[in-house]
């Protein structure tokens, strides 16, 4: 989704608005535009298409100032063009804003503006609000954008700066992120942290209808009628390099060798590995809650959502407890009555998905309790849930999911442990068993992860596949779910997940000479069950590569390819199977010569509906 940057203080405002545009670029765009105080003119730049389009144009044409703001475009009122593209400015030239969001009454409110008098130029909605805001302006800006914001329905993430003030920028959110931080040489807006670590990590997250004004001197903060408020900021710890690609040819790749630090630092924080032992007080439950925890019911989008698949296994077999799943754009929609007992458990990264967060308001305004897997503190999600247990998986960058993945089923696996232990369904030598051999999973992720030339190698011969096809049974079926997004969407080649018994249930019809079929056997006590499956799409004619362990000691016979990975309790070889489909997918993607880190179509976080 866009993305956007601002900065007013003593520096140069262009470089950093690009290098703050280029660290969100990962979100997706396919626009840009930048917006610089000059000394005497607001100077506008923008273009279509790639940031690199918008710096030559710097090049030729190079502007200098203090305060500027800056966008990155993800088209969706108006095709992407120069035209359409942000900053957009009103018919008195007398501001410049960027947008972030949908504005939903735009239509009306154009009517409005257009029976007053306004020219607009864009098709976009954005142009409704500069048109807007500069209609109610008469020298006062936080009257006028408060004014505006009664009157705009749907969601928004804007930074405004007006002619006569340049060196202020005025923003203001609602469901749709923003972040303001004070560094060493002024004051930065952006849609996500990575783009302001460089300068600061003490951040304040923008609040729904709040207003931040950005000076070389400071930030002030106002509530929706203008009052002055204050709030307090959240020290962010990543690091700067966390955030870059460093010597890794994409992010994604980076990420997924990250994957064993990122496990272990999310582990970590759970449990006590010395013992071993869960650390109680991590978790939301306490053992007066539990008779109130009847129901589990789980929410998610995409990766998350197959995270959700994963958790859902683990919660009914170690806690013994009813758990539903649901996609968050479907539920929100759906004619759901809450019953008391139940616990909402939201899956997100960025906590910021449109889907996820109107799913979390639902269950908040009907007294349910809801609980957070997240990755960013601050987000919305992890502000507004009642409680929430984070991942530890650093900044992502890459539009795949793979660390988050992860993290969320660590995070789903240990929060069902300790529910089980809570409930009396999983015994304390269970649980004490367990936790050793999740301490040895980094280890075997790093095996895997230096052995990837195997899995080079196979996709170099399998690139040109068209359909690919994932089964598995059991806890093999949910992670099959995430192995085909993951090709799918970084490959552009049509795969899907069944459960390997519904095959004959009509997909098997699909099968003919030379169809990749990607077999996944973990679970002993359903490996003779797959073997089978493995077996009746292997004689019609399919390639069967097999990730397994060692509960299938006859596969290789049936397969024309095997990857293993190391041996450890059942519940726990989706931390290491995930790692070659992950690699698997990357290659792929590499080999085709696709835009691994930004694929088409696609936005790493999604804020609007
Ligand atoms: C998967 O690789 C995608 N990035 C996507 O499916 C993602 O998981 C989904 O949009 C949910 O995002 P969230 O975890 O930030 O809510």
């Amino acid at each position: 989704m866009c993305g956007i940057v601002g900065y007013t203080g003593s520096k140069n405002a262009t470089s950093i608005l690009i290098e703050g545009l280029e660290t969100l670029a990962y979100r997706g765009y396919d626009s840009a535009g930048i917006a610089v105080w000059d000394g005497e003119n607001i100077v506008m730049k923008k273009e279509k298409g790639q940031l690199s389009n918008l710096k030559s144009i710097l090049e030729a044409e190079p502007v200098f100032g203090n305060s500027g703001i800056g966008h990155t475009r993800w088209a969706t009122h108006g095709e992407p063009s120069y035209i359409n593209s942000h900053p957009h400015g009103d018919d008195k030239k007398q501001l410049v804003l960027v947008h972030n969001g949908i504005i939903e009454n735009y239509v009306r409110l154009k009517n409005m503006l257009i029976n007053k008098g306004c020219h607009f130029v864009s098709d976009t909605d954005t142009e409704v609000i500069a048109q807007l805001v500069g209609d109610l302006y008469s020298g006062e800006p936080l009257k006028a954008i408060t004014e505006a914001i009664r009157m705009l329905e749907g969601s928004f993430a804007v930074a405004i700066m007006f002619r006569d003030d340049p060196h202020r920028i005025y923003c203001v959110c609602k469901d749709s992120p923003m972040v303001v931080g004070f560094g060493k040489s002024g004051a930065h807006i952006a849609s996500d942290i990575p783009a302001m670590l460089a300068y600061t990590r003490d951040v304040t997250f923008m609040g729904d209808k709040q207003i931040a004004v950005l000076s070389p001197d400071g930030i002030a903060f106002y509530n929706e009628f203008g009052n002055p408020i204050d709030k307090g900021c959240t020290h962010i710890d990543w690091d700067l390099d966390s955030a870059k690609k460093g010597s890794y040819e994409h992010y994604m790749m980076k990420e997924i060798c990250e994957e064993p630090t990122a496990f272990r630092k999310t582990a970590e924080q759970y449990v006590s590995f010395k013992e071993p032992r869960l650390k109680a007080d991590c978790f939301p439950w306490t053992a007066e809650d539990i008779p109130n925890v009847k129901r589990i019911r789980i929410l998610g989008c995409g990766t998350a959502y197959h995270a959700g698949l994963l958790g859902k296994k683990y919660f009914a077999e170690l806690a013994k407890i009813p758990v539903e799943i649901e996609i968050a754009s479907e539920f929100r929609y759906s004619d759901y009555t809450f019953e008391d007992g139940e616990v909402l458990l939201l899956i997100s990264q960025s906590g910021e998905t449109a889907d996820t967060i109107a799913a979390m308001r639902m269950a908040k305004s009907a007294g349910i309790p809801t609980v957070a897997v997240c990755n960013v503190i601050g987000s919305t999600i992890a502000r507004e849930a009642d409680d929430v247990l984070f991942t530890y998986a650093g900044p992502e960058i890459a539009v795949a999911a793979t660390k988050s993945y992860l993290t969320q089923v660590a995070v789903l696996f240990l929060a069902a442990l300790r529910l089980g232990q809570l409930r009396g369904t999983v015994s304390d030598e269970r649980i004490s068993s367990l936790l050793s051999q999740l301490a040895y999973i980094p280890s075997s992720m790093e095996k895997l992860i230096d052995a990837r030339e195997e899995i080079q190698y196979f996709a170099s011969r399998e690139f040109s596949a068209k359909h690919v096809f994932f089964i598995g049974r059991g806890i093999d079926s949910a992670l099959s779910m995430e192995a085909a997004l993951k090709l799918k969407e970084v490959s552009y080649i049509h795969s899907e997940a069944y459960a390997a018994g519904e095959l004959k249930h009509g997909t098997i019809a699909l099968i003919e000479d030379g169809t990749l079929v990607i077999a996944l056997a973990t679970q002993r006590h359903l490996a003779s069950k797959t073997e089978s499956n493995i077996e009746e799409v292997r004689v019609r004619g399919a390639n069967v590569l097999a990730v397994t362990n060692g509960s299938l000691p006859s596969i290789d016979s049936h397969c024309s390819k095997v990857w293993r990975i190391e041996e450890t309790n059942e519940l726990l070889a989706p931390f290491c199977a995930i790692i070659p489909l992950q690699l698997f997918a990357y290659y792929m993607a590499v080999q085709k010569g696709c835009s691994v880190d930004k694929p088409r179509n696609l936005a790493k976080s999604v804020t609007v509906e």
